[in-house]
Order: structure tokens, then sequence, then C-alpha cells
């Protein structure tokens, strides 16, 4: 797991065929993306609803690229442990579910993983000022999470930018992720903003080259905005 500034393109597994999930991620790491995230929906902090630990547990032993979970779930303290055994090495939490999210990020970093927190448009950053010390990576929302194929909010870039000048007053690196209608036509923005970790999905699965060409073109167009 690279904890650099280098870009790194995560697919979302949403537009995946989940009648075979695990060929959709053993196609995924032969188009050479550097890790995969599942969408954990739980039909109450947003409207959809998808899968569980076990279904993630199901794939784990199908790749060897890290797993990341993103816990759109109300109570993410009570399924942690289990995206943890399930093989996820990323967890991350939204701020707006964490009562206590110091204590919550501290428990995924005593349980062996990497502790990350996500941000919804309207939640501003310095809801994360203090927890520093503990993150691995920030994820800013660049949609209102809940579904794929959403337009790309582009006045989520000052956002990013201000989040990767807080986090670089951090005495380690913390990743910068953007998930939500990530593109070709907008992943120059977001990278030039300071994202480095992209998340896309449908435009990835869409793409008329195949996953491989849609992983190596983001992460081209990445790398040049990035100035990499
Ligand atoms: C938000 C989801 C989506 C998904 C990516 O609820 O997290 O952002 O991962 O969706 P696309 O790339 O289709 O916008």
């Amino acid at each position: 797991m690279s904890s650099d500034s280098r870009i790194q393109i995560a697919p979302s597994v949403l537009p995946a065929d989940f009648s075979k999930l695990g060929d959709e991620c053993i196609a995924l790491e032969e188009a050479g993306v550097d890790r995969i995230q599942f969408d954990i929906m739980d039909g109450r902090f947003v409207p959809n609803l998808t899968f569980g630990a076990a279904v993630v547990a199901s794939v784990r032993d199908k790749v060897k690229i890290p797993f990341e979970a993103h816990l759109m779930i109300e109570e993410p303290d009570l399924l942690i442990p289990e995206f943890i055994d399930a093989g996820c090495e990323i967890i991350i939490v939204h701020e707006e579910t964490a009562t206590h999210l110091h204590r919550t990020l501290s428990r995924i970093k005593d349980l062996g993983a990497r502790p990350a927190v996500a941000l919804n448009p309207h939640t501003p950053i310095s809801r994360i000022e203090h927890v520093l010390d503990l993150l691995d990576m920030v994820l800013i929302m660049t949609v209102n999470p809940g579904f794929g194929g959403q337009a790309y909010i582009s006045t989520m870039e000052p956002k990013v930018e201000a989040t990767r000048a807080l986090l670089d007053t951090a005495d380690h690196w913390i990743d910068l992720e953007v998930d939500g209608g990530i593109s070709d036509k907008t992943v120059s923005g977001a990278a030039a903003a300071g994202a480095n970790v992209l998340i896309s999905g449908s435009w990835l699965y869409k793409h008329p080259g195949g996953l491989g060409a849609g992983v190596k073109e983001l992460r081209e167009l990445g790398q040049a905005a990035a100035g990499q």
C-alpha cells in the first residue's frame, strides 16, 4: 500500500456484476487498479442498500490487492470488526455517522486496519482537524453518497485543495481520496486540487476500451494534472 502522493486508482465495484463478483475483482486486478473499494450502504444513512462483510469476505482470496470498505452506514462501530475480519485493510467511516470519531478511528487502528474518514459535500473539513494523527486517508465526497453515476460536484475542488493543505500539517502522509463522478472530464480538476486516490465506478465500467484502458487513462490524466 503506497503511503505517498502517487496517483492511485481505486474502482468502486458498485457497477460490477454481483452474480460474479469474484471474477469482477480478478478483472479489476488484471486491469491494474491499486485497490478495490466496496460501497457499503445500509438504506438508512443513504437511500440505497448494497451488501455486508460476508460478501466482501467471499471475494477476499480471489485477488491480492488491498480492499477498502466505504461505510455509508449508521452506527459504523457495530460492523467495523466484521469488515476488518473480511479482509479490508482500510476502513472509511463517514464523519456524519461517528458520534465519537476519535474513539472510532482509534479502534480501527487498534484492530490492525488503516483508519479513514469521509466527508459529505456539506461537511466542513474543520470536523477532522483534531484527529489527523489517527488518519491514513481522508475521502472528500464529490457527490452526495448513495448512488453511482451522479454528476461530479466541481465546487468541491476548493475543499479538496484546503483539505490537502490541512493534511500536510500532519507529521505523516495522509492520502486524499475523491469519490463520485470521477471521469476523464473531471479527474484532472480533482488531481490538480490535491486528490491522489481516485475512485471511479460508472465511467470506468463504461469505458469503450475496457477496464484496463480506463485505468490507464485515468491514471495518466491524474498524473499529468498532479505534475507526476
Ligand atoms: C457514492 C458512491 C459512488 C461510487 C462511484 O455513493 O460511493 O460515488 O462509489 O460512483 P461513480 O464513479 O459512478 O460516480
